[in-house]
């Protein structure tokens, strides 16, 4: 994922969905919220097929997530993934996605974990999980030996918290589940699904 990348999509969801056809009205129903990005997990079995329909979404980048091996990167790649996230630093995941021309997002919770990132070339990672760890200020003081790296904040991020994640200077971008609650999605609640997009969006507008 590029820093321009994550700039154009300062609040980055992190999408579950038990059915491949959740897909595409839930796409729909966050670009009517003015969110342009997904992260689609691979944590059910229908992320892989969401990931292929999103695809014809004109408009929306779509990346996966809770990608945990070279093997996934290849298949989320041939699904039409545009980025690969991972809960934690992997040297193979992250090579394999290289390789294959597609950014690589690990999650990282320590400043051992940020010189794994710099030793592969990363100028970009996910902070995981974001809240747990100590928030923005523990993001501020990973980030002080590791000048240029910039940080997603994920996990435990809300429209409560999200202003004070990105008014540090190294977080161009937050991500979390809150806007595509599983609950509202499996009741295809798609209306409140764009509102709570829309809202997110201003909010994060209105810190940047
Ligand atoms: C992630 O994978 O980044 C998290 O599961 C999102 O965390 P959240 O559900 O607390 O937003």
């Amino acid at each position: 994922m590029s820093a321009p990348l994550l700039a154009a999509h300062p609040v980055v969801p992190v999408v579950v969905i038990d059915e491949a056809d959740q897909a595409v009205p839930l796409g729909e129903a966050l670009l009517a919220g003015g969110i342009a990005v997904m992260e689609v997990t691979l944590r059910t079995e229908a992320g892989l097929e969401g990931i292929r329909r999103l695809t014809e979404l004109e408009g929306m980048t779509v990346g996966a997530g809770s990608v945990l091996t070279p093997a996934q990167v290849d298949e989320v790649v041939a699904a039409g993934a545009t980025f690969v996230v991972s809960p934690g630093i992997n040297a193979d995941v992250v090579r394999r996605a290289q390789e294959l021309g597609v950014p690589a997002l690990p999650g990282i919770s320590s400043s051992t974990d940020l010189m794994t990132a710099v030793s592969l070339g990363l100028r970009e990672v996910k902070f995981f999980p974001a809240g747990l760890l100590g928030g923005p200020k523990m993001i501020k003081a990973l980030s002080a030996p590791f000048g240029g790296i910039t940080f997603m904040p994920s996990g435990g991020v809300s429209l409560d918290n999200l202003g004070e994640y990105l008014a540090l200077p190294c977080v161009p971008a937050v991500s979390g589940s809150w806007m595509v609650d599983k609950s509202l999605v499996n009741a295809g609640n798609w209306a409140e699904i764009t509102r709570l997009a829309a809202e997110a969006v201003a909010a994060a507008r209105a810190a940047g």
